[in-house]
């Protein structure tokens, strides 16, 4: 079975050379997330994959320590980055259990499509409230297998024998993910769907 780091290294080029899906829902989501920042924010993204999303919101003002558990998402990311010119983002390698990023840091925490791919998801959201300030927001967007694409449960065991899948993906109920953010200490304070009809779930939470 492959580490999360080696499926992730591998599939890194792939990745970043795959259109975005849905751009209306990912413009909607970048509105969203561009209302809750101000400039001089420092904001911290995890999971950031090859850095799109970063270096989008890198017009905000904000600044924007972007991570991710794989070394070849972060290299194409920096590369991005060094050739966009961007001087108020910063790529680096690191997971919730080991980043060295110290605690009560961050204004905002951002996470898209990564809270059904990470092992210990009640512990990863504890350490995010660890790293945000005091009222700082954990803004994240995440996949609701169950409401959307339950069939994947059969599928995926032959998709990772091919290693075409990871070997962690939680298929989460759009409650059970509202429930386990609150219960780390966050208050939701907007949710939405973006895109609807595949249950993405949208939401931005407030450390209690
Ligand atoms: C589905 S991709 C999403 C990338 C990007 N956030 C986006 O929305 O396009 C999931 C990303 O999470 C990263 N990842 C997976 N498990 C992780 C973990 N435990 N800690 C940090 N990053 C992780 C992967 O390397 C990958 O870049």
């Amino acid at each position: 079975m492959p580490t999360a780091q080696s499926f992730w290294d591998k599939a890194a080029e792939k990745y970043a050379a795959s259109p975005i899906k849905d751009m209306d829902a990912y413009e909607a989501t970048l509105a969203r997330v561009r209302a809750h920042l101000n400039a001089g924010d420092a904001v911290l993204e995890i999971g950031c994959g090859t850095g799109t999303t970063a270096l989008k919101l890198a017009d905000t003002g904000a600044d924007i320590t972007a991570t991710d558990i794989s070394e070849k998402m972060i290299a194409i990311a920096e590369g991005k980055r060094a050739a966009a010119g961007v001087s108020t983002v910063r790529f680096r390698q690191a997971t919730l259990d080991n980043h060295g990023l110290g605690e009560r840091a961050f204004d905002v925490a951002l996470s898209f499509n990564l809270l059904h791919l990470v092992g210990d998801v009640p512990a990863a959201l504890r350490e995010i409230g660890k790293l945000l300030k005091p009222g700082g927001l954990f803004i994240s967007k995440t996949a609701c297998l169950t409401d959307s694409m339950g069939y994947l449960k059969l599928i995926l065991p032959v998709m990772r024998l091919f290693g075409k899948a990871p070997d962690t993906v939680h298929f989460f109920r759009t409650e059970d993910l509202d429930r386990m953010i609150e219960a780390a200490g966050f208050e939701l304070i907007e949710t939405g769907y973006y895109p609807e009809k595949t249950r993405s779930r949208f939401i931005v939470a407030r450390k209690r």
